[in-house]
């Protein structure tokens, strides 16, 4: 089954199965740090719960820019949050529009599995986020059980997996990100990197 199609088949359940991660979703997106007035770019936002979860930390000023490339999804997340902090954009995190750029922070959660060619993505992610700017890829489950509850789907989905931490470091390396967080749990994941400031004049 298509990517696109797996996802828009998934999206009326997906509330109710996410709502399961709740609690941990909450403790490792609670961890990264973030202004009042930051703007955030959401990929793979699915019906929304991470974008309440920013919406909720951020001031008037900030700004949530939320990505999918399901329809279903982003009509589900639609109806439910209606914010003048919040932009909905259906897009392949793969193929971005070039206007999408300046972010404080960059989130992939329960994403990058499912990704293509997640180096290169993350090349590409790295320069919209603007210096000291923060990449996040995170989980609401540990590496293991996610490679196998994917593996056990099955379709769309079935060989789709998280890397080890080095290979993710390298990435992060590559792509010009310092990472200063990684924390790899059986129940968690949360890799952090930073974009380096721009060298004094
Ligand atoms: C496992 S769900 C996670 C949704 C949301 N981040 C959450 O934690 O509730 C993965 C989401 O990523 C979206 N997705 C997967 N690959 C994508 C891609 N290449 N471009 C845009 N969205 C993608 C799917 O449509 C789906 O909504």
């Amino acid at each position: 089954m298509h990517r696109v199609a797996f996802f828009d088949e998934m999206a009326p359940r997906w509330d109710e199965i996410s709502r399961l991660g709740e609690g941990r979703m909450l403790e490792v997106l609670g961890r990264v740090p973030l202004a009042p007035e930051s703007r955030v770019l959401d990929l793979g936002c699915g019906t929304g719960r991470t974008v309440r979860h920013f919406l909720g930390r951020l001031g008037p000023a900030g700004r949530v820019t939320a990505v999918d490339f399901s329809p279903r999804m982003l009509e589900i997340l639609e109806q439910s949050i209606r914010d003048p902090r919040l932009v909905c954009l259906r897009a392949d995190v793969g193929a971005l529009p070039e206007s999408l750029k300046g972010f404080d922070l960059v989130v992939l959660f329960d994403l990058l599995p499912h990704l293509e060619r997640p180096p290169e993505v993350l090349c590409d992610l790295s320069r919209r986020l603007i210096a000291g700017g923060q990449l996040v890829v995170a989980h609401d489950v540990g590496r293991e059980e996610l490679n196998r509850v994917h593996h056990e789907k099955g379709g769309a989905v079935r060989t789709d997996r998280l890397p080890g931490d080095d290979l993710l470091k390298a990435w992060f390396r590559e792509a010009g990100l310092e990472v200063e967080e990684l924390e790899s749990t059986p129940h968690t994941f949360l890799l952090r990197g930073r974009k380096a400031q721009r060298a004094a004049p």
